[in-house]
């Protein structure tokens, strides 16, 4: 069986930020996040995160599946897997994955590979390594002049000759639980930084005579973590563009890719145009042949086939086949908008379905309503839903005509077909092919200016 430890208790002192590293975001995503995703896509049945600081904010985010073991205070990689030794006892004939909570990159592909590896050698450890052009910082692989393995030599304790090795330690790694145990039982804190290293369970196990061995990545990115906001900013880069690249490749089209930011999770049809400064989150899914954006942020929502959304916000909600929105349309949550439906600058649609076809082309609110098909709402049109405590629905049939500058006052209902003059107010339900006019009549005083002389007078 497969099972995981990931750590996640440092503070990150050089990120700067109010809240635990490894709840920083990528891609709008926290760093956690994307490291649960890609353990759990691996095959890993049982996961421990190691909290630490904040641990509030860590285990509110993960799922209730994921076990937590409290590390206070932190004192090193090493002694944060200590805090997770009854977890080890239970899977002391499993295998163990062990990573840094701050290495969002990493995907179950390389983590697997890294299995067969392991399981191939018969290793107790199996470490994951990649060859950097950067090694500031990082946890040198020391080997002797046959390439065996050694230890890691971590940057602050290395030698400047150890400095110059380029082959970075991943912070991921495979065990076999029960020498996992033994090694843990065995560090020390005798080195720069007086922690308990992770690390130093390599040269512990090698010593022990037990098999080591490390599995070295072609593509040194997935091992890349984030310390502060410039390497935050850089990992975002490199997913943003492996996504984009994903998705291309997959037939979607983004003619320029300044500003498009996608979620992994997203899904995209073929032949769909994502405009310009356009961000699709969550686990939203997207048809074919639609035109999203410029400047569109649609997040955990389904959107149909030959879509436009044009400058548009679309939330939590359903945009089926042939919709046309934008520019400036919002469309909050839990609202559907059916086949065919056009809705133009200045709407927003709150919890609402609009029916198939029904237009609403201008400046108008949408909120809390049941509307039809083939309606058709005039400029202006406001729902009123809520009276300052309560909030009501509108429910529109189909085919109703409603006039500019309507005020529909919730709860009310408008009959199939009804027409609602311009202007009204309407409080009382109509039936349906009825016209309603609730608006005061229109005063005509002839030659008022003259008689009054408003104008003169001031001058
Ligand atoms: C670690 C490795 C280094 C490797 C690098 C890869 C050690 C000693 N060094 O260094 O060899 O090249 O990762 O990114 O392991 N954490 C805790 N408790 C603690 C300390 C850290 O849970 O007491 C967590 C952090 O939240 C983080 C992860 O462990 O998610 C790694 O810690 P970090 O301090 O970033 O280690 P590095 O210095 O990067
Ligand atoms: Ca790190």
């Amino acid at each position: 069986m497969k099972c995981a430890i990931i750590l996640a208790g440092g503070k990150g002192t050089r990120m700067k930020a109010d809240c635990p590293k490894v709840m920083c975001n990528v891609i709008f995503k926290p760093m956690i996040g994307h490291v649960v995703d890609a353990v759990k896509e691996a095959g890993a049945e049982d996961i421990c995160v190691i909290t630490g600081y904040k641990h509030e904010e860590v285990e509110a985010y993960l799922s209730s599946d994921i076990k937590t073991a409290l590390q206070q205070p932190q004192l090193g990689t090493g002694h944060a897997v200590m805090q997770a030794t009854d977890f080890i006892k239970e899977h002391a004939e499993d295998d163990i994955l062990i990573l840094n909570g701050d290495g969002p990159l990493m995907d179950a592909e390389t983590i697997n590979k890294a299995y067969a590896y392991h399981k191939e050698n018969n290793n107790s450890i199996t470490l994951i390594s990649a060859l950097v052009d950067d090694t500031e910082g990082i946890g040198h692989i020391k080997r002797d002049d046959n390439g065996t393995l050694l230890r890691i030599v971590e940057h602050k304790d290395a030698t400047p000759e150890e400095k110059k090795i380029n082959e970075s330690n991943a912070g991921c790694y495979w065990f076999y639980g029960a020498d996992l145990l033994y090694a843990l039982g065995n560090i020390t804190n005798n080195n720069a930084q007086n922690e308990y290293y992770l690390t130093d369970t390599l040269e512990i196990l090698i010593s022990a005579g037990k098999n080591a061995g490390a599995y070295v990545v072609e593509n040194s990115e997935v091992i890349l973590g984030a310390n502060d906001r410039k390497q935050l900013n850089d990992l975002n880069n490199i997913m943003r563009r492996n996504i984009n690249t994903k998705l291309m490749l997959d037939g979607v089209d983004i003619p320029c890719t300044d500003g498009v930011i996608i979620g992994k999770n997203v899904k995209i049809g073929n032949s769909t145009v994502i405009m310009p400064n356009t961000i699709i989150l969550g686990d939203t899914v997207i048809g074919s042949n639609c035109t999203i954006g410029p400047n569109t942020y649609i997040d955990n929502s389904t959107v149909g086939d030959n879509v436009i959304l044009d400058n548009c916000k679309i939330l939590d909600s359903t945009v089926e086949d042939g919709v046309d929105a934008g520019p400036f349309v919002k469309v909050r949550a839990n609202s559907t908008l059916k086949k065919g439906v056009h809705i133009g600058n200045f709407v927003e649609v709150k919890n609402s379905t609009v029916g198939e076809g029904s237009k609403s082309a201008h400046l108008t609110y949408i909120g809390d309503s049941d509307v039809g098909s083939d309606v058709n709402f005039g400029c202006g049109t406001v729902t009123c839903n809520y009276d300052g405590k309560n909030k009501s629905r509108c429910k529109i049939g189909d085919g109703a005509f409603i006039g500019c500058n309507t005020n529909l006052i919730a709860p009310v209902e408008v009959g199939e077909q009804a027409y609602i003059a311009a202007g009204s107010t309407i409080t009382d339900s109509i039936p349906e092919k009825a016209l309603s006019i609730a608006r005061a009549r229109q005063v005509i005083k002839e030659g008022w200016v003259d008689i009054k002389k408003p104008y003169k007078e001031k001058k």
